[in-house]
């Protein structure tokens, strides 16, 4: 590199995922699924759900993924959540939380909820704990296909969201 042109360090940039983050999501999610309290997908699920998908991105490497999916009247889960190991705790995960708050928003949706082993990561993003009986029985199916089902660590935590009364 030329003396004086140092390099900037690289951004890591927040957006709606696209068919080539297929791959790389599959690869995120596999891995912690497999070490931690993460549920697998399929890729058959990711392409179904790409339109929910949101990544994280540093060049053209996914260092992290997460969802919002739309589970009933007024109500959405924030799911798959991950950050790769050496971009953990640099904000990646509350930017991707913060963005599937603000596609909530914009669509409208009054509460967010998570399932989770770290609702303290979440409750610094303002979520709340939750009784998981609270939520409708439709966002269980889910749990239906962990293995650890029906012994549970997850808690649910939720947030409300300020949106405008409907018409
Ligand atoms: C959970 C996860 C997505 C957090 O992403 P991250 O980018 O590392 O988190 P952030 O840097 O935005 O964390 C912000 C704050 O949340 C809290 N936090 C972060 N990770 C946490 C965790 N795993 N458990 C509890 N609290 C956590 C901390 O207070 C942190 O602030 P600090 O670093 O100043 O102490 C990431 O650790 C991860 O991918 N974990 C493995 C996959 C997983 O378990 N996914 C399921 C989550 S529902």
């Amino acid at each position: 590199m030329k003396k004086g042109k140092a390099r900037a360090p690289r951004q890591v940039t927040i957006r709606k995922a696209r068919m080539a983050d297929v791959e790389p999501i599959h690869a995120l999610i596999t891995e912690f699924s497999r070490t931690e309290s993460m549920l697998p997908r399929s890729r058959a699920y990711l392409y179904e759900s790409l339109r929910d998908f949101l990544i994280a991105e540093r060049g053209s490497t996914v260092v992290g993924c997460g969802a919002l999916t739309i589970e009933w009247d007024n109500l959405a889960e924030v799911k798959s959540l991950a950050v790769v190991r050496p971009h953990q705790r640099k904000r990646i995960g509350t930017r991707l939380v913060k963005a599937c708050l603000a596609e909530a928003r914009r669509l409208g949706i009054g509460k967010v909820f998570a399932l989770t082993s770290s609702p303290s990561f979440f409750e610094h993003l303002g979520f709340h704990r939750v009784d998981r009986e609270s939520l409708p029985h439709k966002v269980w199916s889910d749990c239906l296909k962990c293995t650890k089902f029906p012994d549970c660590d997850e808690l649910a935590v939720a947030i409300e969201m300020k949106v405008p009364p409907r018409r």
